[in-house]
């Protein structure tokens, strides 16, 4: 058991210089792998999923053990979660066994619930509100292929969701201009953007966010359990895709990220998902890389 331990529920756990940190670590991790360096040997990571995952449990499960630790998948339909039992008993008990919890669930006060009863930290691995895994391995990934973002301009483009949200955190810690062109009723939450003061704008139209921006990114227009808005919000969002002609009033050496799943043909087309300013893939691995190296932020004595 940590005395006091650090959660990581949102972005703005972590100071600028924190962020910084993580990012060149992970990319120190990926780069020298030792598989004799195990940190975590003998540490546990509960991994408590109340919504579908590919990359966020494959990362968390496959650091761990790379680290020497294990990790264990809790589907609150095999627990006493999906029962009922009050969140702040279920933070004591499973804190009480565990070394570090992560949970993707809904609703976000879920997680800060679980942090204020855990005795080990919490990690939000995404809420409705805020995905923070997902930035560190997006930040990574643009110091990786360009260098520090500090200064750079970056373009949001669709739902004001929670991928959004944590973009808004990482401009305000990382010192970036965040252009958002979303449609009428899909905005990021006011408090997210009032909270970021002059870091942030709002554009009509997906031109001209991303008119000079150094990166391009979207996500899905329906996110997981909005599946019943799906064809309501494509005739939303038609104005709103990232195709070659947004591409094109970009940087010429503009990248395109998107933290998948994607649907080709909605939020993005094929020939800029699957073309060269793509790096979904580098972005998709470094969730392993980026959370590696926020385990042993959260984990490890300094
Ligand atoms: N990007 C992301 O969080 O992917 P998963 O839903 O597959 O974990
Ligand atoms: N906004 C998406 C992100 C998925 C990783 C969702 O919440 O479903």
């Amino acid at each position: 058991m940590i005395m006091n331990p650090r959660h990581f529920t949102s972005l703005l756990d972590l100071s600028s210089e924190e962020f910084r940190h993580i990012i060149h670590r992970a990319i120190e991790l990926k780069n020298y792998r030792d598989p004799d360096y195990q940190p975590l040997k003998g540490q546990v990571l509960a991994m408590i999923f109340e919504k579908s995952s590919t990359r966020t449990r494959i990362s968390f499960e496959a650091g761990m053990v790379h680290f020497g630790g294990s990790a264990l998948f809790l589907s609150p339909r095999d627990t006493q979660l999906g029962r009922g039992e009050p969140l702040h008993d279920s933070a004591k008990v499973i804190s009480s066994m565990v070394d570090c919890i992560m949970l993707r669930t809904d609703k976000h006060e879920t997680v800060t619930t679980f942090a204020q009863h855990s005795s080990v930290p919490v990690i939000n691995g995404l809420t409705d509100l805020q995905h923070p895994c997902q930035l560190l391995a997006d930040m990574q990934t643009y110091f990786e292929f360009r260098d520090d973002i500090k200064g750079k301009t970056v373009t949001w483009i669709g739902d004001g969701n929670n991928m959004c949200h944590s973009y808004i955190h990482a401009a305000m810690l990382l010192d970036f201009n965040l252009n958002i062109a979303c449609p009428t009723g899909y905005y990021p939450q006011q408090e997210f953007v009032d909270a970021a003061g002059n870091r942030v704008r709002f554009f009509n139209t997906a031109l001209e966010a991303a008119k000079n921006t150094d990166l391009c990114v979207t996500d899905v227009w329906a996110s997981m359990g909005q599946e019943e808005e799906q064809k309501h919000r494509e005739i939303a969002f038609k104005d709103y895709q990232i195709n070659a002609e947004t591409m094109n009033a970009a940087h010429k050496d503009a990248l395109f990220m998107h933290c998948l799943p994607a649907h080709r043909g909605e939020e993005v087309t094929a020939e800029v998902i699957d073309g060269p300013q793509s790096v979904i893939f580098a972005e998709a691995e470094n969730r392993l890389h980026a959370q590696k190296a926020l385990l042993e932020f959260l984990l490890c004595k300094k």
